[in-house]
């Protein structure tokens, strides 16, 4: 066991009060619980013969303490020999005392190797003299890459352009294993969908089989970053493996009392037809509720464009109004929304309610009409995470809007939506089927026009009849609308 004061959840952020938090922001530091090690730690396969092990970014050590442990608790007598890489001097000490005991206890050989393993790690591989680890077990560091930053280029000089630490980190430790080599990691979801992880995604799968993925479902505080509340994951993969079975396992937290695992094709989890390569994860044991031919199309087939709000406030603060005036035109927010109601304009509001309309900002702006709405951000407290609202037109007064960045928005070319496509639209998007199918593939408070891309619709005949339903019953409860979606599922055309 290595030697750390008590703390909370299954990584977390108490540490020595030597290093502060900002400290902490900056070397993307949040520490493994000892539950959650030993779990990683119990997920490799035994070893053959011997073990080099890669833990980048160590710590204080505890993950490769626990895969030591493990190995040893497990009869393995084999050679084990240890990098951990780590740049932090002032968690050096605590690393260094940690290892003297593992090594006089479990006979295994650990260097240290102080400063940043980006850096290191890809001249190895530039100079042809990476170890070929065949086990890494990694925390990595959670941190934005700047694109014009070093370590942006020397990723991508071993073929890997990412916007993160943590996926630099687990791809370049990928590219210095062995083939067969097992990599076993924890980290935020937010790498399983979203354009900015696509070129990460396909790094990963087109170079390891992914063998094991366990969901935490409560999200935890401890990637919290842009504003966006993360689950997350442990991977396991295997290098230069088929893909086959994976594991699926979730738990609510690190004390994994409702542990639950199943096995998946691994076309269940990335779907053969999915350009983006989205990982799914599903919970519970049943289908993706939208996978039958009844919601078949995608938005494309449908003729249909979903984007972000194009307003994007804190760039034209000038231009906007606190209330409405003479040559200004509504603009909306989703404090403009009551449920499905629209209010506008909300005077006093903290939210401005309009925006000049001149040539600066015509391009952003767009013709009143029907359009469905939904908004990027939903609170934790939320049932949903879609959460789907129609425009009136009628209650604009003005030929040109302005929506808001905080909504993603469906359009026909930047023009409105009919009437009917509008509501069905929406109600298709507030049940349950579409939360749930959401789910499997994305675990953020952050709904992504390019999430919205990936959902799977029905025709437009059934979004039609369903608008038209919507439009006759003032307030839909979720249960109807729920049932409604279950008689399109059962229908043929
Ligand atoms: C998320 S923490 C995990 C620490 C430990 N592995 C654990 O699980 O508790 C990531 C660690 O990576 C270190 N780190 C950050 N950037 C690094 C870099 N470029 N090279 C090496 N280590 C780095 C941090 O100092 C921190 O200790």
């Amino acid at each position: 066991m290595v030697h750390r004061k008590g703390s909370r959840g299954h990584v977390s952020n108490d540490q020595p009060e030597t290093i502060s938090r900002k400290r902490q922001g900056e070397l993307g530091q949040f520490f493994t619980q000892e539950h959650v090690a030993t779990f990683m730690a119990g997920l490799f396969q035994k070893p053959v013969e011997t073990v080099r092990l890669l833990d980048a970014g160590a710590g204080d050590g505890i993950l490769l303490s626990a895969f030591v442990r493990h190995q040893r608790g497990c009869g393995y007598q084999g050679p084990i020999s240890v990098d951990a890489y780590e740049r932090d001097e002032l968690i050096l000490p605590d690393l260094e005392s940690n290892i003297g005991s593992l090594e006089k206890e479990c006979h295994v050989t650990i260097e240290i190797i102080r400063g940043d393993f980006i850096g290191h790690g890809s001249r190895l591989i530039g100079e042809g003299r990476e170890p070929r680890y065949t086990h890494a077990i990694l925390n990595p560091p959670y941190r934005k890459i700047h694109s014009r930053s070093g370590h942006r280029a020397q990723l991508r000089a071993i073929g890997l352009e990412t916007v993160n630490l943590y996926s630099g980190f687990v791809g370049l430790a990928l590219a210095m294993m062995e083939p067969g080599g097992q990599l076993v990691a924890i980290l935020p979801r937010s790498f399983c969908n979203g354009p900015y992880f696509e070129p990460f995604r396909r790094f990963l799968l087109s170079r390891a089989a992914l063998k094991h993925i366990h969901l935490f479902q409560a999200r935890d505080k401890a990637f919290q970053g842009d504003r966006v509340l993360q689950e997350n994951v442990i991977i396991r993969l295997s290098k230069g493996e088929r893909h086959g079975a994976v594991m699926v396992s979730t738990s609510s937290d690190d004390r994994f009392s409702d542990y639950i695992e199943t096995s998946h094709a691994f076309g269940t989890i990335v779907l053969p037809e999915d350009p983006h390569q989205f990982i799914h994860i599903p919970t519970g044991n049943g289908a993706d509720p939208l996978a039958g031919p009844a919601f078949r199309f995608r938005l494309g087939d449908l003729g249909l464009s979903v984007s972000t709000g194009p307003v994007m406030d804190y760039r034209i603060r000038e231009e906007l109004c606190a209330e409405p005036e003479p040559g200004a035109v509504p603009l909306l927010y989703p404090a403009h929304f009551s449920g499905q109601a629209l209010q506008w304009p909300r005077p006093g509001s903290k939210k401005p309610n309009a925006i000049r309309f001149n040539e600066r900002t015509a391009k952003w702006l767009l013709p009143n009409g029907w359009y469905t709405l939904v908004r990027r951000l939903s609170s934790k407290e939320e049932r949903r995470r879609i959460v789907a609202q129609v425009l009136d037109p009628e209650k604009l007064p003005a030929a040109r809007i302005g929506i808001e960045n905080d909504f993603n928005i469906f359009h026909v070319g930047k023009q409105p939506l009919e009437r009917r496509l509008a509501h069905g639209l929406a109600t298709y998007l507030n049940s349950t089927a579409v939360d749930e199918s959401f789910r499997r593939f994305n675990g953020h408070t952050q709904v992504n026009a390019s999430d919205l891309r990936a959902l799977r619709y029905p025709s437009r005949e059934m979004l039609l009849e369903l608008g038209d339903w919507a439009m006759r019953s003032p307030t839909v409860h979720q249960q109807a609308i729920d049932q409604a979606i279950d008689h399109l599922r059962l229908r043929r055309d």
